[in-house]
């Protein structure tokens, strides 16, 4: 899955760099990003949109860190933002406001002032509630709120089990029996601006299938809105496409659009201005986390490898049963290699990395946790007070220290003690 991962003489490298000289100069656990890797999945987007009206809106809940931010903003892209600490840190990494959308169920009211003080691009609204809440708020501030609805396809879940958001049940959206009527209510308030439609059905998809009957879906509705007589500027397909994390095969980005903009034409809406909100699929594989080995503890049952890195670096395995390949800094292949599982110091039997892997490794060696660009750091804690990992962003032969590694001063600083 990783494009710039590569053996050279049985050692690893990102790029041109050496990932065991990085993890001796910045310690371990590290997240190292590779530049290239990034800009070839935007550039893959980039190819399957070349000649429409579109916006790439990189969902940065996948990867917040500002430099990633910065690499994104550079190449042209818009954001997603689910908060008022997204707002300021997209602000602070260059980003253009009014390429900004605004998605998420609980926008507060402090937060939907600041995004209209900055002039966002789009607020994605996700009830009618919210609706009144944000007219209000709009015209108290003396300004016209851009409002696109995030209606809920209800994409059928029998044939494609592993999306969720998408369906009636969950929290998000508007249903699609209910949108016209919220569309209808949205043009009546003055505080807001109907400018586009929305919609986003799950994460970590590897099929073409539920991407086309979601685009069917709200085509049907642009229709019915429009004849309503309320004109939609853009139409937001939102993000999800999945990652080869062991060995699944999702389609490329360029592939998919290709199909979905012979759909989009054939129903004559080839001519709009085209969102979408990738998040995963921009970084997920361009990244790796180094960590290093503290201990081999042999049991009855299960041998463990006991690593820096936990649960709170990488909680994914933790949350969602996750699967993320663990390789070897330093491959030899006289070794014979045991079965772990590849665990963490926090003290929870759920602090885990990886179940039965195969590796030949030894105490104060270091590994490669694979996949490890998306939903890990963004989602990292300080559980067990440990303080949050150090990242690196590859580029060529030059590795750029991005975040230094949490001191426990850092984590102490808005506590007090209580005299
Ligand atoms: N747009 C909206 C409205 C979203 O809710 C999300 C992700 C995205 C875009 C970006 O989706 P992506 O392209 O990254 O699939 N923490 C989980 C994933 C949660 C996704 C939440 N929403 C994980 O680690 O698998």
């Amino acid at each position: 899955g990783h494009p710039q991962l590569a053996w050279r003489d049985d050692e690893l490298w990102l790029e041109d760099v050496r990932l065991a000289a990085l993890a001796q100069a910045y310690g371990t656990p590290l997240f190292a990003y590779s530049k290239a890797s990034m800009l070839a999945a935007l550039s893959a987007y980039q190819r399957g949109l070349a000649g429409r009206k579109a916006t790439i809106c990189y969902a940065m809940k996948a990867n917040s860190s500002l430099a990633v931010l910065q690499v994104f903003a550079q190449a042209g892209c818009g954001f997603d933002i689910v908060s008022g600490g997204e707002l300021e840190r997209v602000l602070r990494a260059g980003a253009d406001p009014a390429r900004v959308i605004f998605s998420g169920v609980g926008k507060t009211r402090a937060e939907m002032r600041r995004a209209l003080e900055v002039g966002i691009g789009c607020f994605n609204v996700e009830s009618e509630s919210e609706l009144d809440v944000l007219d209000e708020v709009a015209r108290a501030c003396g300004r016209v709120a851009p409002v696109s609805i995030r209606v809920n396809p209800n994409v059928d879940a029998k044939t494609h089990p592993y999306i969720s958001t998408g369906l009636k049940g969950n929290k998000f959206g508007i249903a699609h029996e209910r949108a016209l009527h919220a569309y209808r209510h949205a043009a009546g308030l003055r505080g807001l601006s109907v400018v586009g439609i929305d919609c986003h059905i799950g994460s970590q998809i590897t099929d073409t299938a539920p991407y086309l009957d979601a685009m069917d879906r709200v085509l049907d509705l642009v229709q019915a809105i429009e004849a309503a007589g309320i004109p939609l500027k853009h139409i937001d397909f939102g993000g999800g496409l999945g990652i080869d994390y062991r060995g699944d095969t999702p389609p490329a980005a360029d592939a998919l659009w290709a199909q979905l903009l012979a759909r989009l034409d054939a129903r004559g809406y080839g001519d709009r201005h085209l969102m979408i909100e990738p998040g995963r699929s921009l970084v997920g594989n361009a990244g790796v986390c180094l960590t290093e080995v503290l201990y081999l503890k042999p049991g009855e049952q299960k041998n463990f490898c006991i690593v820096d890195a936990a649960m709170n670096d990488l909680p994914r395995p933790a949350m969602y049963q996750a699967w993320h390949g663990i390789v070897p800094l330093h491959r030899d292949a006289q070794r014979v290699p045991q079965r772990y599982d590849v665990v963490g110091p926090v003290c929870e039997s759920g602090d885990w990395i990886g179940q039965d892997r195969e590796l030949a490794v030894r105490p104060g060696e270091l590994l490669a946790v694979l996949s490890a660009g998306a939903y890990c750091m963004s989602m990292a804690s300080n559980y067990n007070s440990r303080g949050r990992a150090a990242e690196v962003l590859v580029d060529g032969a030059e590795a750029t220290l991005i975040r230094a590694r949490e001191s426990i001063e850092d984590q102490l600083r808005s506590e007090r003690l209580i005299g």
